[in-house]
């Protein structure tokens, strides 16, 4: 496909599965159907989760018990790592905040840092609306799990609550990105397709979602304490499971957060409206407030350090 088809049926595709999401059909399987493949392009990933966007926040507001049963879960899976001493924690893919909120405020342990981000700007949109609701204190920002703009080892744990999911066949790039990224641990919640029922397993393939997280973490060298399901799930058809790898990294926690430019890694500084690689002369948008920190949102700006207060 050359460039000018390929935004032509991103187009379209944007258009088909906004009509599949407010006729109540999925939009995702719309997205598979145009493309007659199983699994998800990244940009129908994007477009089906914005769409959702505010939804999974109406459902935390209407079923506490659910999130209370969730967060409670996660954060025990990760309280032994951050109660030693106050820690960073960074959720991948974390969607309306509504599990990081929750996580944050059972742990019951000081943080030093605790942030999220997500592909879908109307997701992070949506969850600072939460997080400010509960007066939760998180820094969210929109980025790409699988080039996360962040430095090596720059937070102590990251984690997932069922974000890597829809990315079936990148199982190895998304553990690698988040093994980068972490110092002391990579707890990955998602569901586990090796221990789901033959009903699941099919349910899951035809979603296109991840299976095999535990053999692509060994082949990168990672090691696996923890694999297993997880006793609360919201659906027994996709059913959640743990898999936690520590990471050996005894270097002191670093005590700023070092963001890095997903293209070439290249430090990024943060300024009022947009964050700058200045060796590069690339820079990242800020809208209404929130960083756009995705490699697809880079803008090349050679003259930019030309510009008065820079
Ligand atoms: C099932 S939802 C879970 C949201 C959140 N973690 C929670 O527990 O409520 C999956 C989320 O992963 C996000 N996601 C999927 N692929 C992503 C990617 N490549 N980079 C960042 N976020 C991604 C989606 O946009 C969506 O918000």
């Amino acid at each position: 496909m050359d460039s000018h088809s390929t935004a032509l049926d991103l187009g379209a595709m944007v258009r088909a599965m906004r009509e599949a999401y407010h006729r109540g059909d999925n939009a995702m399987e719309a997205a598979r159907a145009l493309l007659n493949d199983d699994a998800n392009l990244p940009f129908a990933v994007l477009v089906a989760y914005d769409l959702q966007a505010g939804t999974y926040a109406a459902s935390a507001g209407a079923h506490p018990e659910r999130t209370e049963a969730w967060c409670t879960q996660l954060a025990a899976l990760l309280r032994p790592y951050v109660e030693t001493s106050p820690s960073s924690l960074l959720e991948v893919g974390v969607g309306e905040a509504t599990t990081l909120a929750g996580v944050v405020e059972r742990l019951g342990v000081p943080l030093r840092w605790a942030g999220g981000f997500d592909v879908s700007w109307s997701r992070i949109d949506a969850a600072r609306g939460w997080l400010a609701e509960r007066q939760v204190d998180a820094a969210t920002f929109v980025g790409d799990l699988f080039a996360i703009p962040m430095a090596d080892g720059a937070v102590d744990i990251v984690y997932s609550s069922h974000s890597l999911e829809p990315n079936g066949g990148r199982e190895l790039e998304a553990v690698r990105e988040c093994l980068r990224v972490a110092r002391r641990a990579v707890v990955l919640v998602e569901p586990l397709y090796e221990f789901a029922s033959p009903e699941a397993q099919a349910r899951m393939s035809s979603h296109g979602y991840v299976r095999g997280l535990r053999e692509a973490a060994e082949s990168l060298g990672a090691r696996v304490v923890d694999h297993r399901l997880l006793p609360y799930t919201g659906n027994p058809l996709n059913p959640s499971g743990v898999l936690l790898l520590e990471k050996t990294d005894d270097s002191p926690a670093a005590n700023d957060l070092v963001w890095r430019c997903p293209l070439t890694h290249a430090p990024l500084t943060p300024e009022e409206d947009l964050y700058v690689a200045a060796d590069t002369g690339i820079a990242y948008p800020v809208l209404r407030g929130i960083p756009l920190l995705r490699a697809e949102h880079a803008v090349v700006a050679s003259r930019l350090a030309r510009h008065a207060g820079r």
